[in-house]
């Protein structure tokens, strides 16, 4: 009988790396009362590090980890871990996942030659502290690919942990980790842009940032309450095409890269504000013609 049919709780659960997912994946699942069994990490300071929190949560050589537990994750970097995957020996019936967005779960293929059931296991949130990222995970959002049994288990674990699941077909993990993108790095690199154009008058960053993020934090509770579109502020929005073109040409004065992306980004605001009903078609033509022409 595959071992992962037992109670959630009961599953002995290993992690094989114990860097910053991999800790505050453990730590919050031993928190919801699932069994984390035991550790294996290239260096023994962090897998102690892991296994301090957890009681009776074991060190093991990765094979020996293989061989206990029900259901293992592979919590390396990226490029460790379809070599793990083939140097150990797996069984049939267990659970093997990696945690990564963008790796395909074929990565995984000896595990499943081996008869183990295989899957990713992707929370959709930034752990660059542990502890601080294991209490940020509720309510976040783990995205599943697996079939079967271990889809049952892992959907388990993610109500354990109190996140919501988003099931991803297969083949899509690359374009679905470069979606997530914009709505992690690339806020940072837009926020960096509006810090950019505060420095060209002399303003720091530290200056900067604590009026620009209370704005971000507006605008995404305007977009969780409204949606996207209808949940869009700004020039555009309201079909303001003179605001625009004085955009463009403040931004033209201090370089070209900086009014090119404006650009760009200005034109993709446009099909929103269509879809809100903010502006009509020829409003719409009149905001794209002052973005589609290069200012001198
Ligand atoms: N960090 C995030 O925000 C985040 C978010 C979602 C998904 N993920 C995914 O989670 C996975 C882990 O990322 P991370 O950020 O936690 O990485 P990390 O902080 O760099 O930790 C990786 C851990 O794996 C260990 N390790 C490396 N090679 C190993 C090997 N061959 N055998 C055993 N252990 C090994 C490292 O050991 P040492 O400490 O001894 O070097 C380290 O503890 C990746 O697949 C990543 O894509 C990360």
């Amino acid at each position: 009988m595959p071992h992962t049919r037992a109670p959630i709780a009961e599953l002995k659960i290993g992690f094989i790396g114990a860097g910053r997912l991999g800790r505050a994946l453990a730590w919050s699942l031993d928190a919801a009362g699932c069994r984390v069994h035991a550790v294996a990490s290239r260096g023994a300071a962090r897998a102690a590090e892991l296994a301090a929190p957890i009681a009776h949560c074991l060190q093991y050589p990765a094979q020996r980890l293989a061989d206990e537990c029900d259901l293992v994750f592979i919590t390396t970097p990226d490029g460790a871990i379809q070599a793990i995957a083939d140097e150990l020996q797996w069984r049939e019936g267990q659970g093997v996942v990696h945690c990564s967005g963008a790796t395909e779960v074929s990565a995984l293929a000896k595990a499943a030659a081996d008869g183990a059931m295989v899957g990713g296991f992707h929370p959709m949130q930034t752990f660059a502290d542990p502890a601080a990222a294991a209490k940020s995970l509720p309510g976040s959002t783990i995205t599943i690919e697996a079939q079967g049994e271990l889809s049952r288990t892992l959907l388990g674990l993610v109500e354990c942990l109190g996140c919501a699941a988003n099931q991803l077909p297969p083949g899509m993990r690359a374009r679905y980790h470069a979606a997530a993108g914009y709505a992690s790095q690339y806020i940072n690199v837009v926020l960096g842009e509006a810090v950019r154009i505060w420095q060209s008058w002399g303003a720091t960053e530290a200056q900067a940032l604590p009026a620009l993020v209370p704005m971000v934090r507006g605008t995404l509770a305007s977009i969780e309450a409204a949606g996207l579109a209808k949940g869009m502020p700004g020039p555009v929005s309201r079909g303001d095409a003179g605001t625009v073109e004085k955009h463009v040409a403040a931004l033209s004065e201090l370089d070209g890269d900086t009014a090119r992306l404006y650009r760009e980004l200005c034109l993709r605001s446009v099909s929103l504000a269509l879809a809100a009903g903010g502006i009509d078609p020829d409003k719409a033509a009149r905001i794209e013609a002052i973005l589609r022409v290069p200012q001198a």
